[in-house]
């Protein structure tokens, strides 16, 4: 099953540590992650998990200048957070590194020397960049804002395009501001090393197609993801080009050039050699070994697959695999299996707004539940973005816990324990022959299970494995020994009944380790069983097919116990009032976020509506009003008549624009004197809230002077 490779490396997308992380992230890049390497463990394979901060890059200076301290102590503050938070969560890295480590600083700097070295990989080119002129310094993509050039967005980053989501570069931006000073930026000429990678776009298009390279193991492109291969290709199509892999800025990892001082490694280009690093320090401190790191990189026994978010697809696609490719000693990725995004009830997560729930957020809350982390794994492997975005749901929540947790796997396992302690002491019956063929059916659903966790599909790998619990509630049901007990109390059947049924537990407590380490741990316990360990769920396939049991008979099994107590329980609501105040909160955001009822004039009658006469018209000519910057004075055609008439829109339009505009004229309207020109009525505008008016006018062209009722 899977693949024969000895060795495999997985990691997680660093995060930035510059802010705590949201069940987003837990679903899309570690969760996952996390499953298929407990799996791979499970299965008897030697595994390395590695991730770790990262923590260069302009994110986490301009979080540092806000709050007036030091990107030392933002860095600091959220490492510990987010490693710490991982491991409550049961995220079972190996290791979790840091970009600010000085063995990653050594590591990304002879990356770049050797690429340097090499020749033609690298290029240098001196272009205009934006310079803030107050704060003496470049201006990286990110702080500067504008407008963006494709959708008018007027809050665009200099890198990226926040609402239309292209990418974009900073002189694009219509009317440029940066954020230090406020001020327009000035261009100003710098220079930097671009990484070729139009040179590499001819091999990158084979291999993501193909999944041949030569001197790499061929990888079957069925097996990735659909989306990450159409995003690639459709990076592909619009043609690589070189990308600039430094930038002028003060916190980074110095580019190891003599005389490029204040010049560091862009982000982008260091963070994934955080990988190797990470993988070269946990390779000393736990091998002792400064070279044990290149078995899992440089040698083809070993594969390596990275999971990620859908907005790093590009770098760990297409750019990370060139300058491992550049570099010329590594093995390429045999998978990259990008989860999309996770929202929140209904909307996008944003901090700002208070809408979702950061990871650490979730632990506190949830204190006083026991099953809180595995309860959260289930409910976000049971709606994991897989192929397209999901959403999370409180009611989903509780009923993915109360109705599948509780009422298919906690109620099952209760059942099967209940039954053997009544029929026989808590024992293990001994079937009057083995049941081959009971065992066989259980194989093959297990190892189903198994199936789908190696094609990354976890969602279908729990419901699988769901499946099997419910498929042993419908057996013991369908069977029902309590009936034939009544009959015939040393009837065969209930013997093999109890004894298939302890099997088919014994498998869920192996499978399920990792899915649900927490609640695996405890069916091994209640089951009298050793926890699953290295190669034990290897071991228990090995066993089903030959036709061996997982629980021999005579084997004491644990009391009965309650394995999950309902969260919507009509006795203890302690956990649902929780999440009852949560979806009040929610609730009171999405009020706050509704348009404001506006003041309304007071009512009138009918008879005072009629009073008005309005009519259509046009303007014939327009000129402004001497002294007075806000005044048109306008000749307006009545069909009937021509009228003088004085309006407020100066600011908004210029006299010639307006000449031939259709327009509703208020016609009864007493005249009034203003700056010395007699107004004959009034024309009407709409506003809008920022005092911006337009011409309220018939749709089409339509004739002057008929009455509008
Ligand atoms: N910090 C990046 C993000 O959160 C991910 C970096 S992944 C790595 O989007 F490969 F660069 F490490
Ligand atoms: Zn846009």
């Amino acid at each position: 099953m899977g693949s024969t490779k000895n060795r495999l490396l997985v990691t997680s997308a660093l995060p930035y540590a510059n802010g705590a992380l949201h069940l987003g992230h837990l679903a899309g890049a570690y969760l996952p992650a996390d499953i298929y390497v407990r799996y791979k463990r499970l299965m008897g394979k030697d595994v390395l998990f590695v991730c770790g901060s990262d923590e260069h890059g302009a994110a986490i200076t301009i979080r540092a200048k806000k709050e007036g301290i030091s990107p030392k102590e933002i860095i600091d503050k959220y490492h510990n957070l987010n490693k710490d938070t991982f491991q409550k969560l049961g995220i079972s890295f190996d290791f979790y590194h840091r970009t600010s480590a000085p063995l990653h600083h050594e590591t990304a700097q002879e990356f770049f020397k050797k690429l340097l070295d090499k020749g033609g990989e690298f290029e240098e080119r001196t272009t205009d960049q934006y310079y803030d002129a107050e704060y003496n310094q470049f201006l990286a993509d990110r702080y500067i804002k504008g407008t963006c050039p494709h959708c008018e967005y007027e809050e665009a980053f200099g890198d990226q395009c926040e609402n239309c989501g292209r990418d974009l570069s900073p002189t694009e931006l219509i009317k440029p501001v940066s954020t230090l000073s406020g001020k327009k930026p000035e261009l100003k000429s710098t220079s930097h090393w671009y990484f070729r990678l139009d040179n590499h776009e001819e091999w990158l298009r084979k291999w993501i197609q193909e999944g041949t390279l030569e001197g790499q193991a061929h990888h079957d492109p069925r097996s990735w993801k659909k989306h990450v291969i159409g995003q690639c290709l459709s990076w592909l199509d619009s043609g690589l080009q070189p990308r600039a892999i430094t930038r002028d800025l003060d916190w980074g990892i110095p580019v190891p050039v003599e005389g490029a001082s204040n010049k560091v490694l862009y982000v982008w280009f260091d963070a994934p050699i955080g990988y190797i690093s990470a993988t070269r320090q946990w390779g000393i401190d736990k091998k002792g070994d400064p070279d044990y790191w290149k078995k899992y990189w440089q040698s083809p026994d070993s594969e390596l697959v990275h999971f990620i978010g859908k907005d790093n697809i590009v770098f760990h696609c297409i750019v990370f695999p060139a300058m491992l490719k550049a570099h010329g000693s590594y093995q390429l990725p045999v998978n990259v299996p990008a989860n999309q995004f996770l929202n929140f009830e209904g909307q996008k997560f944003s901090k700002s707004r208070g809408w979702g729930i950061e990871q650490h957020e979730y632990l506190e809350l949830f204190k006083s539940f026991p099953n809180k982390e595995d309860a959260l794994r289930y409910a976000l492997i049971r709606n994991m973005p897989e192929n397209r975005d999901a959403d999370f749901k409180w009611d989903d929540f509780v009923d993915y816990h109360d109705k599948e947790l509780a009422d298919n796997l906690g109620n099952y396992l209760n059942r099967v324990i209940v039954l053997t302690h009544k029929y026989f002491d808590g024992k293990c019956p001994s079937p009057e022959n083995m049941p081959v063929e009971g065992l066989r059916s259980l194989f093959e659903k297990a190892e189903e299970v198994g199936r789908l966790i190696e094609k990354f599909s976890f969602k279908a790998a729990i419901m699988a494995l769901m499946e099997i619990s419910s498929f042993g509630n419908t057996y013991l049901q369908d069977v029902s020994p309590w009936k034939i007990f009544k009959r015939d109390p040393d009837s065969p059947l209930i013997k093999e009944c109890i004894f298939l049924s302890l099997q088919n537990v014994a498998i869920l407590s192996q499978l399920i380790k990792p899915f649900l380490p927490g609640i695996a741990k405890k069916m091994a316990d209640l089951l009298g069983l050793p926890a699953a360990s290295e190669g034990s769920i290897a071991d228990m396939f090995e066993k089903l097919s030959s036709g061996e049991s997982l629980i021999n008979p005579g084997h004491k099994i644990g009391d009965p116990e309650i394995l999950f107590a309902k969260i919507d329980d009509r006795k203890d609501r302690s956990i649902m009032d929780i999440i009852d105040i949560q979806k009040e909160k929610l609730a009171k955001i999405m009020e706050e976020q509704k348009p404001k009822q506006p003041s309304l004039k007071d009512r009138i009658t009918y008879d005072d509506f009629t009073k008005l006469d309005i009519r259509t018209a046009r303007i014939l000519s327009a000129e402004k009003v001497k002294g007075a910057d806000k005044l048109l004075k306008l000749e307006v055609d009545m069909g009937f008549e021509k009228r003088t008439l004085v309006s407020g829109i100066a600011k908004f339009f210029k006299p010639d624009e307006i000449v031939g505009q259709q327009v509703l004229v208020l016609a009864n309207l007493a005249p009034r004197k203003i700056r010395g020109v007699e107004s004959n009525g009034m024309v009407l505008m709409a506003e809008n809230e920022e005092g911006k008016l337009t011409f309220v006018e018939p749709k089409g062209s339509w004739d002057i002077g008929f009455p509008v009722n």
